[in-house]
């Protein structure tokens, strides 16, 4: 999860070249064509061989065209909580991609068509649902949710801080958030609170 996240969030950025988005591309086609292979059976070399090959075109494209906000708050929750990386990614890439909104629904759509979710002649906004839904219903069959339990309210402004440091301005984000704004973010990550 924490390649496609590499993948998705270089190809989505305002600084990707013909090279980062072939890369970003090729990585997003094989995870879907192999995690879920991986996943169920490890010991799967052909399913495994072609991850690595994805992790590694993923990591071509954001060593060069960066990552985004799905990164800078898993960062901060990493830091601060030890909650590991590629956990906190897979939980936090779908809200991040709504977040962004119609400003990359063209470029989901092409994620979408790549990982064989829809044609090409699919419109943008369905298409780019239908790639957020598909990662979505990933995260469920691998067993990750939608909360991350170690986010305490009182740390939040310090998070968000990090957050907005760490991406701003060296990550080219598709929309830009101040730290109040990547607050409501933490604040959606915090499992809601029971009455029981
Ligand atoms: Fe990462």
């Amino acid at each position: 999860m924490d390649a496609l996240t590499h993948a998705v969030e270089a190809y989505i950025g305002n600084s990707t070249t013909p090279g980062t988005r072939k890369n970003a591309l090729d990585a997003v086609r094989l995870i879907f064509e192999n995690l879920d292979t991986a996943y169920k059976d490890g010991k799967n070399i052909e399913a495994r061989r072609n991850m690595l090959r994805a992790s590694y075109f993923a990591g071509c494209a954001f060593t060069k065209s960066y990552v985004g906000y799905v990164h800078a708050i898993a960062h901060s929750l990493g830091g601060k909580y030890n909650v590991p990386h590629g956990l906190a990614n897979a939980v936090i890439l779908p809200m991040v991609l709504e977040t962004y909104g119609d400003s990359i629904t063209h470029k989901l759509r092409n994620l979408a068509v790549t990982a064989g979710l829809c044609d090409k002649h699919e419109d943008d906004k369905t298409a780019a649902q239908m790639f957020i839904d598909a990662v979505k219903d990933m995260k469920k069959r691998f067993g990750i949710g939608e909360h991350i339990p170690e986010i305490q309210e009182t740390d939040i402004p310090e998070l968000a801080h990090y957050a907005d440091k760490e991406a701003n301005p060296l990550y080219p984000v598709p929309v830009l958030m101040d730290a109040g704004e990547l607050e409501t973010l933490y604040y959606r990550l915090m499992p809601p609170v029971s009455n029981s």
